[in-house]
This record gives C-alpha cells, structure tokens and sequence, in this order.
C-alpha cells in the first residue's frame, strides 16, 4: 500500500485523539509520551504546533494537558473508529495543506492502493473545480475530501457515481440547514439559489472497465463569507443558518450516506438512485435550463433522467430532447 509523504504525522495525530478523548481531565505529559511513543519535549512541541493551528490546549509540561474545546480538525484516528464497518475507516489521508486533493488520490489510483481510501485536506492551494474551474478553499473552513473507488462498473455507468455523491452530500447537508437544499444536475448542492458543495469526479478507464473513480467533494461549511466575486452565486452553511456547523460530524455523515447509496446501486442498479434523485431534485423534470456543453448553448425543459443518469433536456429550438452527458446547467427564465 502506498504511503504519502506530507501527511500529517500519525503521531500528531493521536495525540489530538487522546487529549479529545480525555476532554474532561488533564494528563500529564508523561503519560502522553509513553502513549505515543515520543519524548515529553516532543510533545510539548506538537502542542505548541496545534495551539499556532487555533487548538485551545491548556497547561504546560509540568502540571500536564487538557484540551478546552474538542478541535473541529479531520483527525483521521477518530474518523476511522467513527466510520468503523464502511471501506472508508481503513485508509484516511489527511494533510494541513496540499495542492488538491484529487490530485493526491488520483497518485493513489495510480500506484495501486485499494478501494475506499479517503484524501482530507485542512486547506488547499490549488483546489479542482469542474471545467477547469478552480475551488476556493479556505483553511479549516469547508470539507475538501476525495474518495478512491474501484467500481465494479463500465465507464458508461460513471455519471450514477457522481449522483450518489451528489445524494449523499445533500442528505449529510440537508441534516444542517433549516431550508431544504437542491441538487442542480448532475451534483452541484444549492440552497436559496447559491451553491454551497460541488464535486469533481475524475477517473482512469478503458472503454470497458474503470480502474479507479475519484469523487472529490468540496462543502462550504463555516465561511462567514464568500470571495466578492462569488458572493452571488456560492454560499456556505454558515451563512445559511447564522451559525456554526461541525466539519467533523459533517463529514461522517457524507461518508455514511455514501455508503448506503453505494452499495444500494451495486445491488439494486441505478433504478433506486434516479428515483431518489427524482424526489430531491427540482432539475429531475420540467425545470427550465440552459445547456452550455463545448460545442454549443442552447435552452429547454429537463425531461428526466436516462437509465445511465444522463440528464434529457427537451430543446427549445424543435430539435427533440437531447441527452446531455456532460455540461454547464443554469436555471432560464
Ligand atoms: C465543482 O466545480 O463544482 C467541483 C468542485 C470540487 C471541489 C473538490 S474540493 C475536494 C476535491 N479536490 C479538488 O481539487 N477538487 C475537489
């Protein structure tokens, strides 16, 4: 299996486990070394580490630690006993910062490390959006995450993959907001309008079989506000509620509503997916759009889905319904 360099260090990462598991009492430094296996200056100078990152610990060598608030850091030790029985507690890869984390999972396709590892970034420098769009993704503020899978399926079977996604995000998401949010074809979650998750699948195929799939999902969590020239049309939960929403908890829940819609559409075929997508999606069917593919723009009525989750689009211009694969949709008046 592969291992990455500029993870965050395994060490670091008990240690932030065992001060949140013991949140009500102080240990001692000691007893944190022998846990770890580190010396006590060791980690005396991870917690000064985490304290620069905005962890409240207090204490000092002496009298020991004691955290003062559980810090709402994708700590991957505490995610896997959370996600424990789903192919996503075995391999989480977490990183302070890293160009994107699509990138690191596709390296991790690439070089052979199994289904279900997960690539976590506190903040990325160069994160993907679609269509050679970038991702804003500010420190500790959102969910930029990437699953690897190895699907059993034809490539031709991809865009269910990205719906899954898509439905799994917006139910972990829907948990958290007063307003139901709406899932604009083929995933982008959207709520009063504005967009606030968007996910980037990319994959390595060959016309029969996909090697690996990477979902990369990318939520707006706790920004209390969008770069200017995305305040109109992006938002985030927090701005939605007025309040804080855990990453964490989050987090656990986009992964736990993968997994049942995953596993539901390896068994039961995309018939379940579609419908559900009908259910929670205002773009399913009669919806008003404007398509912008590569070659062309051009206005209709959405129509339904295809079996293969291709989205129908009744043309304006007398040219019948058209199955668009991939593309721009926007609402049209
Ligand atoms: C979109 O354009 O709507 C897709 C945005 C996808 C962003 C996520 S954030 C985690 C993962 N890493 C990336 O570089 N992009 C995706």
């Amino acid at each position: 299996m592969a291992s990455l360099p500029g993870t965050t260090d395994r060490r670091i990462d008990a240690l932030l486990t065992l001060l949140a598991e013991n949140s009500t009492i102080v240990i001692s430094g000691a007893k944190i070394a022998k846990e770890i296996g580190v010396t006590r200056q060791q980690v005396w100078r991870w917690i000064e580490q985490l304290r620069q990152l905005g962890v409240r610990v207090k204490g000092h060598p002496r009298t020991g630690y004691h955290i003062e608030r559980v810090p709402d850091i994708l700590v991957p030790q505490m995610l896997s006993h959370r996600l424990y029985g789903t192919p996503f507690a075995r391999r989480i890869f977490h990183f302070f910062k890293i160009d994107s984390t699509n990138s690191v999972a596709m390296q991790l396709g690439e070089s052979g490390e199994p289904h279900g590892a997960v690539v976590l970034a506190e903040e990325q420098t160069a994160g993907r959006g679609r269509a050679g769009r970038s991702w804003t993704s500010e420190k500790s503020a959102g969910i930029y995450c990437s699953i690897l899978l190895r699907p059993p399926i034809p490539p031709a079977h991809a865009p269910l993959l990205t719906l899954v996604a898509g439905l799994a995000a917006r139910d972990a998401a829907a948990e958290e907001l007063d307003a139901l949010p709406d899932i604009r074809w083929p995933n982008d979650l959207l709520v009063g309008g504005r967009k606030f998750c968007g996910i980037l699948t990319e994959m390595h195929a060959e016309p029969d079989r996909i090697h690996y799939a990477v979902i990369g999902i990318g939520i707006n969590i706790n920004q209390s506000k969008m770069p200017a020239d995305l305040a109109a049309i992006a938002t985030s939960l927090r701005i939605e509620t007025g309040k804080a929403h855990s990453r964490f908890e989050l987090l656990i829940r986009l992964l736990q509503h993968f997994d049942r819609y995953y596993n539901q559409f390896l068994a039961d075929g995309a018939l379940p997916v579609l419908r559900r997508f009908a259910q929670v999606s205002s773009y399913y069917e009669g919806k008003r759009v404007r398509i912008t593919t590569a070659t062309e723009s051009f206005t209709g009525t959405t129509a339904g889905l295809e079996p293969s989750g291709v989205l129908r689009v009744a043309r304006d211009d007398g040219r019948g319904v058209e199955a668009v694969l991939s593309g721009d949709v926007a609402e049209a008046s």
